[in-house]
């Protein structure tokens, strides 16, 4: 068996981009990325899981090539973001008895993003299941992991879920299985964070199907399969949970030192007092980091210097992200500095509507901060290890 097969009849057909950076015009991608694509050969059909990104079609063209496949009867389409159904028309062309196979959200989508054809579509329901002879596919719904058309394949008789985005990672490796566990652990909390924690309910509650399941391997979209499913699943009942850790994170920028002092001093309170805190300066912070942060701490505070009247931009664009993508923060407060007044604090607490956290009264100086600002500080440190020391 190669190195490039989940079994003797699954095939890994995707595409590594070792070089991508940015996925979305926003998210940093560190590791580069996959788009993974199996190939599954029953007794009678074959069947395509998921396609690659349209920049990398002669990947999977090559990958299908070495197959020899005298047609492909089904594409299965999980998703309709391009990155695994931008190479859906191509295939369609070069292997034209092939049908697509997928869920009434995610034909609407496709429909309009690809401009596929309606006759070449199969629709199935949730729990539907589809032959391939010697081998059953069952289709999972499992919406908002990433978009509401979002589903799952479930290989019945081999117990390999096919999860899509859900418990994938942005981290482009050589080997189809997963190898560095902490390292796969870090890229798919990291894509966690930035794709599912804003329906974090629903992954939950998708978490809940998965577990109903007899899965012996996960296969997502993107970065390494999972040999080990309960290594994932684990990490994912662990973020999707509403408990949250003893940490601070603190996305901050200083323009001229005033605020940086205030940060640095905060960071000392709260050490001193035996709580974790993870600042970050937003002028070198990859976003990413920062949304990893978000997954686990219980208190946020921001901090900003005033530009003419509002929060730093920076800041305002970290809030604004903060707020999309709906952490479970208890707590958040805001300190930094201004020059001649403003509306930073009204401004900053009216950005984060989606959050259900608790305000804790903010700390703001006029300049370099002074004896009162310092005092200040303490009071808000004592306030956040008052409030921690009651986390449940
Ligand atoms: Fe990997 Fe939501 O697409």
């Amino acid at each position: 068996m190669s190195s490039q097969q989940l079994t003797s009849d699954i095939f890994y057909v995707g595409a590594r981009d070792w070089d991508r950076r940015l996925f979305d015009e926003l998210i940093p991608l560190p590791d580069g990325t996959t788009y993974n694509a199996y190939l599954i050969k029953g007794s009678e059909k074959i069947a395509l899981l998921d396609t690659v990104d349209p920049a990398k079609e002669q990947v999977l063209f090559s990958n299908l090539e070495k197959l020899n496949l005298p047609r492909i009867d089904y594409v299965i389409s999980h998703h309709a973001e391009q990155d695994h159904s931008g190479a859906i028309p191509a295939v369609l062309k070069k292997y034209p008895m092939a049908n697509i196979v997928t869920n009434p959200k995610c034909r609407m989508f496709l429909s309009e993003h690809l401009l596929i054809p309606d006759e070449k579509f199969i629709v199935i329901k949730d729990r539907e299941t589809l032959s391939l002879g010697n081998k059953t596919l069952q289709f999972i719904f499992t919406p908002w992991v990433h978009w509401p058309e979002t589903m799952s394949t479930f290989f019945i008789e081999d117990g390999i879920l096919f999860s899509c985005d859900f418990f994938g990672s942005h981290l482009s490796t050589s080997e189809v299985f997963s190898a560095d566990s902490a390292k796969v652990y870090s890229s798919a909390k990291r894509y966690f964070a930035e794709i599912m924690m804003p329906f974090r309910p629903i992954v939950r509650q998708n978490l809940e199907k998965v577990k109903s399941l007899d899965v012996k391997m996960i296969a997502p979209s993107h970065g390494p399969v999972h040999r080990d499913p309960n290594f994932i699943i684990s990490a994912y009942e662990d973020w999707t949970s509403d408990r949250v850790k003893n940490e601070v994170v603190i996305p901050y920028v200083s323009m001229h030192g005033s605020t940086e002092t205030m940060v640095n001093y905060f960071v000392d309170l709260l050490t001193e007092r035996g709580v974790t805190v993870l600042p970050f300066n937003l002028s070198k912070t990859d976003i990413g980091e920062l949304a990893m942060a978000l997954v686990d701490a219980a208190t946020v505070v921001i901090g900003s210097p005033t530009v003419i009247l509002g929060a730093h931009p920076v800041v305002a664009h970290a809030v604004f992200l903060t707020n999309f993508l709906r952490p479970k923060t208890r707590y958040i407060s805001i300190i930094g500095s201004y020059g001649w007044g403003g509306k930073m604090i009204e401004q900053l607490s009216g950005m984060i509507g989606n959050l259900t956290a608790e305000i804790l009264p903010p700390v703001i100086a006029k300049g370099y901060p002074k004896d009162a600002d310092f005092q200040a500080l303490v009071g808000l440190a004592d306030r956040i290890l008052e409030k921690h020391q009651h986390l449940s």
